[in-house]
């Protein structure tokens, strides 16, 4: 393993994957800088990491300004973005700028501060609706949502700078991220959205028949995969899925979460499915298991009672 980079620009910082980030890199000695333009982001977020970071309010989309904030970093962790799949099909030009755009913008950035490794938050939406599960690095991408097609644009970018500028990248792409600091809200994950609604008395809403399936993935095991992309020297322009390990149905989910709240009594209520919402998702999690020596560290329930915890903390508020 060579010499970790030591300081480190992660942008989405304050946003709920991003903080825990920051949070992991700075327990392990790490300089860290954050870069968000708070749309979606809260000082709440960094309250742990308190005078620790330097923040720096920018927006992706500012070419000139982010040239100016990574000069001063030896690497990025790139979280920033437009994270809905529902604002990419109300708004498909926006999620681009940001998602796209915003990426190239950092990714130039660093290639002139000869960054020593950039790693980007994808995501496995890139998958699209394919039949085939669990999801391969190496399978077919055919993203089915704008937001999808602008995370793969994005990882497709971070390859391409590889190769012609020789910077590092690594993609990883995330599978159903939840855990403390995830927000309900109109765009939020399904997760916080489920728990709200039980902790206040209604009934949580399943859109379609609920036996869609994902693959949830606990915030600090992805922390720690973001830990171990820095770490390791790896081959320009790689890919990871980073998983959870095992597939959930959202009627499972809903189960589960009335019942950590003690809410067995709400019946879920059942909308027509969202558009361009995908019906299964599973990763394969070989790969980074093998190169990164990534292993899933906590468990769906456990991951679970931690962010019903958060929740009936009020930290919400
Ligand atoms: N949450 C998931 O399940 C999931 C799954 C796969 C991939 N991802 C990816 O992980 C990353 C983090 O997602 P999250 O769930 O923490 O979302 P989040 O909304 O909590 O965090 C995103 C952060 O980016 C900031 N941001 C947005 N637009 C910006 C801009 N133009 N300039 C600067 N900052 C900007 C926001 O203020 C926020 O702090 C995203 O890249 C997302 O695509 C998330």
């Amino acid at each position: 393993m060579p010499d970790a980079p030591h300081r480190v620009l992660v942008t989405g910082g304050a946003g709920f994957i991003g903080s825990h980030i920051v949070d992991r890199l700075l327990g392990e000695g790490f300089t860290v800088g954050v870069l968000d333009s708070m749309i979606t982001g809260s000082h709440d977020n960094l309250k742990a990491a308190g005078k620790g970071v330097s923040f720096h309010d920018v927006d992706i989309r500012d070419a000139s300004s982010i040239e100016k904030v990574v000069g001063g970093y030896d690497s990025i962790v790139h979280e920033a973005a437009l994270v809905s799949v529902t604002r990419s099909v109300e708004d498909p030009l926006t999620t681009n700028a940001v998602n796209v755009d915003g990426t190239v913008n950092l990714l130039r950035a660093a290639v002139h501060a000869k960054a020593k490794k950039f790693v980007y938050a994808s995501s496995s939406s890139v998958y699209g609706d394919s039949a085939t599960l669990p999801k391969t690095e190496d399978m077919v991408t055919r993203p089915i949502s704008p937001y999808g097609v602008s995370k793969l644009s994005a990882e497709l970018y971070c390859a391409a700078f590889a190769r012609v500028y020789g910077i590092q990248t690594v993609a990883l792409r995330y599978f159903n991220v939840f855990g403390p600091r995830q927000r309900p809200g109109p765009y939020g994950g399904v997760i916080p959205a489920v728990i709200k609604k039980a902790l206040s008395g209604d009934r949580p809403v399943i859109y379609g028949d609920g036996e869609q399936s994902r693959d949830f993935t606990y915030v600090e095991d992805v922390a720690e995969a973001n830990l171990q992309a820095l770490k390791h020297d790896l081959p320009a322009g790689s890919v990871f899925n980073i998983g959870g390990g095992e597939p959930h149905s959202i009627n499972e989910l809903v189960a589960k979460v009335l019942e950590a709240v003690g809410r067995t009594d709400l019946e879920p209520q059942h909308l027509p499915p969202r558009m361009g919402d995908i019906r299964d998702s599973f990763a394969d999690i070989s790969r980074a298991a093998s190169q990164l020596g990534y292993r899933p560290k906590f468990g769906f329930e456990e991951g679970l009672r931690q962010t019903v915890a958060w929740f009936r903390s009020g930290e919400t508020t």
